[in-house]
């Protein structure tokens, strides 16, 4: 499957300010710079970078900033979201990240992916989510 023409809206938009955000990451361990772009149902634009630390393993990714700036401003749910590489290129986001935009923007939202704009039911089927939680409370 072809990606999107970087044309089409809102993809235009949100691959542009994916690549701004990019530019802004901080990324010196791995020197892998991510932006990450995404609209709420209201219309908001949320942007995020990644933020590397000296101790590795707590460094945020692109996403993460993304998710935290839709719960800051105002919540909401997710209703697109791109990233992009250095190169602008479209990247996937990391498993980890599927799950959080996944319970930002439920099984609907829509990812453009390096194959295509796909729904988070594709990118992660059977997902867990709050609704598991909910079901194993007693009398749940
Ligand atoms: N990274 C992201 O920001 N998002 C992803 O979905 C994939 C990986 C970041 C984490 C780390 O700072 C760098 O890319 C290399 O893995």
């Amino acid at each position: 499957m072809d990606a999107v023409p970087a044309t089409e809206e809102p993809w235009h938009r949100l691959l542009d300010e994916a690549a701004r955000a990019m530019r802004r990451a901080y990324a010196p361990y791995s020197g892998y710079q991510v932006g990450a772009a995404g609209l709420a149902d209201d219309g908001r634009l949320l942007v995020g970078c990644n933020v590397e630390n000296a101790s590795y393993g707590v460094g945020l990714c692109a996403e993460c900033g993304l998710v935290s700036q839709l719960a800051a401003t105002g919540g909401g749910r997710l209703t697109h979201v791109v990233c992009v590489n250095r190169a602008a290129e479209v990247i996937m986001p990391c498993g980890r990240c599927r799950q959080l935009l996944s319970e930002a923007g439920g099984p609907g939202l829509l990812l453009l992916t390096v194959s295509g704009v796909r729904p988070m039911s594709e990118v992660l089927p059977d997902a867990f989510g709050p609704d598991a939680l909910q079901a194993a409370r007693p009398g749940g």
